[in-house]
């Protein structure tokens, strides 16, 4: 009914897959959600600073925020190494992705994106109306830098979008690769979501490259998925730009606070991330000792799995069956492979215990 009022272009885009929850999930496999282990969308299990819930528990609630957020830039800009205007706000990197999709690509443009890849650029460029050009990453998730050079030159993108690390093979992007996109005239986004886990970032390349931008978060280090804040770090004039095409009160004030009292709190919140890098390292070699499994080395807080010679989406099944929610992919490309956030040490034993569960009962099923 209400179909011929949505834009045409955006209707191959509605897939509703977002309305089905993980609690709705673990419903329909008969676990109790609060029973439920989450490793699926890389949330830090760890939590947020304890300073998070003092800073949430006054505000001015009843103020709009600082529309420019200059407190949290200021803190940002030493954290970072850079001043204030080089930092933009946004809430959860998503959102940045999406208001600098926003603001470089858009109807009559295009960006380049390497497949397989973190899902939301391909859809923000959609959703403002711009082009996406796809290249695909090889069987082991590297790029063909003579490829994409190929592909700048050929088709003049208006952006390129690359994690580092990537979401979901989690190796970081060749120094190499990056070198030589920044010397074409193109914009290059690198997504550094994990850049805590990674210990490794580009931002020093920032100043003599204008056509950088570098995309973090605090949902993955700090914990603060649900609060939401992202930032990204540019060329002052685009900085400048971008906070152009954005609600005027666009952070609200309690992300903001959340964020400084966790920069403030850092030292906590990196032992949690050591902690998580050390699980990281004990979870992969463990599950290399299942021979349907292939995990792959991480730079992140979580592990991609080929599956061989069983199916991927049946061991899924009995994992959640099991009561712990991994990543599943639908795409073909992906189809065979599996992602499992790091949890603590207790959810790694349970996974390890119900994998070995699954072997022992389905010795050679499709699981
Ligand atoms: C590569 C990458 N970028 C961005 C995000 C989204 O981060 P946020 O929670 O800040 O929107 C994720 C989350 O999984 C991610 O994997």
């Amino acid at each position: 009914m209400i179909e011929r009022w949505l834009r045409a272009d955006l209707r191959d885009l509605l897939t509703y897959s977002m309305s089905v929850s993980p609690e709705d999930l673990a419903a329909a496999y008969g676990v109790a959600p609060d029973r439920l282990i989450r490793l699926h969308a890389n949330e830090n299990v760890y939590g947020p600073s304890p300073r998070v819930y003092a800073a949430l528990a006054r505000g001015a609630w009843h103020q709009y925020p600082d529309p420019q957020g200059r407190a949290l830039r200021r803190a940002l800009a030493e954290y970072t190494g850079l001043s204030p205007e080089w930092i933009a706000l946004g809430n959860g990197a998503d959102d940045v992705i999406d208001l600098l999709a926003r603001l470089l690509v858009g109807p009559g443009r295009t960006a380049l994106i390497v497949e397989p890849t973190f899902e939301m650029y391909a859809l923000s460029v959609r959703w403002h109306g711009g082009k996406v050009l796809t290249l695909h990453r090889d069987e082991a998730f590297r790029i063909s830098l003579a490829e994409l050079l190929e592909a700048v030159r050929r088709h003049r993108p208006a952006a390129v979008f690359l994690a580092s690390p990537n979401n979901p093979d989690g190796a970081l992007l060749p120094d190499e690769i990056l070198d030589a996109l920044l010397a074409e005239d193109v914009m290059v986004i690198v997504d550094e979501a994990y850049f805590e886990f990674s210990g490794h970032t580009f931002a020093g390349r920032l100043p003599q490259h204008p056509n950088l931008v570098i995309v973090r978060t605090f949902s993955k280090w700090a914990g603060l998925a649900a609060l939401r804040l992202g930032y990204a770090l540019m060329h002052p004039e685009l900085v400048r730009a971008y906070d152009e095409v954005r609600p005027p009160f666009h952070v609200n004030l309690a992300a903001q606070q959340a964020a400084l009292a966790s920069l403030e709190d850092r030292a906590y919140l990196l032992a949690n991330v050591a902690r998580l890098v050390a699980e990281r390292e004990r979870l992969y070699q463990a599950l290399q000792a299942f021979p349907f499994l292939r995990p792959f080395p991480s730079r992140t807080n979580f592990i991609l799995c080929r599956v061989i010679g069983r199916d991927a989406h049946r061991l899924w099944e009995e994992l959640l069956r099991r009561g712990i929610l991994i990543r599943r992919y639908t795409s073909p490309e992906l189809r065979d492979y599996l992602r499992i956030s790091v949890g603590r040490p207790e959810h790694t034993e349970a996974l390890l215990r119900a994998l070995t569960e699954i072997v022992e009962e389905i010795p050679h099923g499709h699981a």
